[in-house]
């Protein structure tokens, strides 16, 4: 018989290592956390699933060469923005690609399709309440379609919200969201991570946020960084892969780790903001990471950090 799971308040209170708002309490009540965990028969599959990717000579890797393909992608969401309620519109498409998870590091299969998206929403509900309900003006880099803002929005009424992306059709979406009066402070800019603006001068009392966006750089965060440090903000927070927060002995959290290389997903960033922390540069207020993950990997660890000045 198959033993039907779900995660509540208590345990995200586990995961988090963290006592759990009142506020996240009700976010993580809305929704459908019901899971059922893959038996050594399921699991043996979804190794081998994962080997055979790691394996494959033609897997498509993040860069430079990757911007049309994510102008496209976002424009396919502009263009069911017109056709269905803009909100749910904004959802990209590669959430429950899978029917499997990861979580406490062993596979499981979700009851709802949109367990992986709301785990992660709960992760920037968690972060927004903690440390963004103050500033006047929060960024968010690599916002895609901008969903993200949303729970944002909902921790912090007043903020002016900026999505800021390298796709031009994440702009174009935004634009729709602020034109239609659906959040009139929200606001898009072009921007990579690449080439920083130096132009675009981050406002006095604001925050900046990524959410599986500085993955994309590989080893390449410098410029950005750089970028981040000379404008000041007050708060600076990842929701990223960061391979020095998993544990290499560890059956998956070494896959995940090999998928990240193999992907070129974001590498060194935390040993470099250990270094800055030693330089006396920057401060680093959080570094964890919280069990939950997608089937190749364990993508959404957490890093909370602040430039010294
Ligand atoms: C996996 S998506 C995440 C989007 C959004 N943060 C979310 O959580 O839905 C990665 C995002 O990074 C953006 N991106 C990739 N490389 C970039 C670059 N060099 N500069 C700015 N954005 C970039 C892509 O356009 C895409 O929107």
């Amino acid at each position: 018989m198959i033993e039907e799971k779900k995660l509540g308040v208590a345990d995200f209170e586990q995961l988090f290592n963290e006592k759990i708002t009142p506020y996240l309490a009700d976010r993580i009540r809305e929704y459908d956390f019901v899971y059922v965990e893959a038996d050594d028969q399921e699991r043996d599959l979804l190794l081998k699933k994962i080997i055979s990717f790691l394996l494959d000579k033609n897997v498509i890797y993040s860069g430079e060469h990757r911007h049309n393909e994510w102008e496209a992608g976002w424009g396919e969401n502009l263009k069911d923005l017109t056709i269905t309620s803009q909100k749910e519109a904004m959802n990209p498409k590669y959430f429950g690609k899978y029917n499997n998870l990861r979580l406490r590091q062993k596979f499981i299969h979700p009851v709802s399709k949109d367990f992986e998206r709301n785990s992660l929403w709960i992760i920037v509900d968690w972060l927004a309440d903690t440390y963004l309900r103050k500033f006047h003006t929060v960024y968010e880099f690599g916002c895609g379609t901008g969903h993200n803002l949303f729970r944002i929005r909902e921790a912090n009424p007043e903020a002016t919200l900026w999505g800021c992306d390298w796709a031009k059709s994440s702009q174009e979406i935004i634009k729709k969201v602020n034109e239609s009066g659906v959040d009139k402070k929200i606001f898009g800019k072009n921007f990579d991570f690449f080439k920083p603006d130096q132009n675009f001068r981050l406002e006095p009392n604001s925050a900046i946020y990524t959410v599986a966006a500085l993955e994309q750089v590989g080893g390449r965060f410098q410029e950005f960084m750089a970028y981040i440090i000379a404008n000041s903000p007050k708060i600076c927070i990842h929701i990223e892969p960061i391979a020095e927060l998993l544990d290499s002995n560890n059956l998956l959290d070494y896959l995940s780790i090999e998928y990240f290389k193999k992907r070129n997903y974001l590498s060194g960033f935390l040993t470099y903001l250990r270094e800055l922390e030693k330089q006396g540069k920057v401060e680093i207020l959080k570094q964890s990471r919280n069990y939950i993950g997608s089937l190749f990997i364990e993508g959404y660890s957490v890093v909370v950090w602040r430039p010294k000045n």
